[in-house]
């Protein structure tokens, strides 16, 4: 069918993680190239798209209330094309429309190269969806070729910030943790082919872009194979450090289980590697980290803190934990509390369980901690890392440090802005990703400065510009 296309002013709001970020990135590019306009303001828009997250309940619900809030919009008669895309759209797929009929578009990850036509559809009335194969059954491989192409053909100028980039380098996860829902929603692992993820690093880096951060849901796990070749992880990231013009190199998320030595020894010798790591733990109680399948005890997880700081120097970690997973005991919460205390990390994100249909702890355990005792082992977490943390940033006052500065820090932007001689109060970030605030020229965004720390919070460095 062949429909035509009338430009349109497109908002499109993304929730949930790096991943979706980048996604957002590409999709804006291939509407704008379909002709469209992209728009900030939701409410002069022709369509309204929600890039979404499936991970926590709390991510969805803030989608059904935006979707409710358009549904009254178009009661009330205004003409705007409402679309849900990303994980809530796999894991919902028909089942939203029948709900909400207000929702025009359903798109999911895989589908998104195929966006612009779904609008066009739209546009006409036509209900349109787009849905990805469930696990188990074959993968289309023109929809995996059409991805593929959305990243590879990208605009490199297009990114958010003037000079950082996500490149995605898989897709997917296999792991099957009994709480996550994103080896449904995203499918099967999948590695990029090397030629086109370096390609596509250097049109990025030609484009300006110093710092580039490597996307995959178990970013570490990343395996080419093509006849008696095989690309490790630690492969990619050596060929991929030689490339002109890259001051940075990141990597988000690993998996513990997939630190040989041979990636800590890339990260010590590739010296534009950074030394940073965010490597969720989850638990620290084997019990629960079985019960999870996370496939790593906690003796193990030690063991990969204490390699890595002792094969990377000065790495910094960053960890990820979930309280109140069925059958967490004070003993269980208490061994997380310890393992936060051992690992040291520079800060961790704390989530309350939140049971996703579908997904084995759904089916398998009942949701047993109440709410109540999640908040507080979630309040309890959260006070250890703010200790930890504060520890671990003191630890720079008094050290000079090489930091990307990233613009205004949002606070001082709100309250005054740039004074008359052109200083503002910026806010960067490490090599090792800690935030750093600072006062300078406004004109230094995208640039990096060495800075001089004065002070430490458990979250942020402050300094000065160092001469
Ligand atoms: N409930 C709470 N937190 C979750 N995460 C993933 N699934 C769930 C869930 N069902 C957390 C994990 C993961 C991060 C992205 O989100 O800590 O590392
Ligand atoms: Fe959310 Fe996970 Fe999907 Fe990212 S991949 S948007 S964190 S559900």
């Amino acid at each position: 069918m062949c429909v035509e296309s009338f430009p349109m002013k497109v908002y499109l709001e993304t929730l949930g993680c790096q991943m979706n970020r980048l996604d957002s990135e590409l999709v804006a590019t291939t509407l704008r190239r379909a002709g469209h306009e992209m728009t900030d303001d939701p409410k002069t828009a022709d369509a309204v798209l929600y890039n979404t997250c499936s991970v926590r309940r709390h991510a969805e619900n803030k989608v059904y209330s935006r979707i409710g809030a358009h549904g009254q919009r178009k009661k009330a008669g205004v003409k705007v094309i409402l679309g849900v895309l990303g994980c809530m759209a796999q894991r919902e797929g028909q089942a939203l429309h029948r709900r909400y009929p207000q929702v025009d578009l359903i798109c999911a990850p895989g589908q998104l190269g195929g966006l612009a036509e779904m609008l066009d559809q739209a546009a006409i009335g036509q209900f349109a969806l787009a849905l990805d194969p469930a696990r188990g059954e074959s993968r289309d491989l023109g929809s995996e070729a059409d991805m593929d192409r959305m990243d590879f053909t990208r605009d490199p100028h297009a990114t958010p910030h003037s000079a950082q980039a996500f490149v995605r380098v898989t897709r997917g996860c296999d792991n099957f943790c009994t709480y996550c829902i994103v080896p449904f929603v995203r499918g099967p692992e999948r590695s990029r082919d090397p030629q086109q993820i370096l390609e596509e690093v250097r049109r990025l880096t030609d484009a300006g872009r110093s710092e580039i951060t490597l996307l995959g849901q178990t970013v570490n796990r990343y395996r080419w194979q093509n006849g008696e070749t095989t690309v490790r992880f630690s492969d990619l990231l050596a060929r991929i450090s030689d490339t002109p013009g890259l001051r940075r190199l990141r990597f988000v998320t690993s998996h513990p289980l997939d630190f040989g030595n041979d990636v800590l020894e890339a990260m010590r010798d590739l010296s534009n590697v950074c030394e940073y790591i965010h490597c969720p733990a989850q638990s620290g109680s084997d019990a629960v980290l079985a019960r999870m399948n996370r496939k790593y005890t906690r003796a193990q997880y030690d063991d990969l803190v204490d390699r890595t700081r002792s094969i990377v120097p000065g790495v910094v970690l960053a960890g990820d934990f979930i309280v109140g997973f069925p059958g967490e005991t004070e003993d269980d919460h208490e061994a997380s509390a310890d393992l936060i205390r051992r690992s040291g990390y520079k800060n961790s994100f704390v989530f309350k369980y939140s049971p996703r249909p579908g997904t084995a702890a759904a089916k398998r355990f009942a949701d047993d901690v109440p709410l109540p005792v999640k908040k507080r082992r979630n309040n309890e977490l959260l006070a250890v890392q703010e200790q930890v943390g504060l520890a671990h940033h003191r630890g720079y006052v008094g050290r000079c440090v090489e930091v990307l500065v990233e613009g205004p820090s949002p606070r001082a932007d709100k309250l005054q802005g740039p004074a008359p001689d052109g200083t503002a109060q910026l806010v960067g970030r490490t090599r090792g990703d800690h935030i750093v605030v600072f006062d300078a020229p406004a004109d230094l965004a995208g640039r990096y400065a060495n800075v001089r720390i004065t002070d430490a919070t458990s979250l942020t460095l402050f300094g000065e510009l160092s001469k």
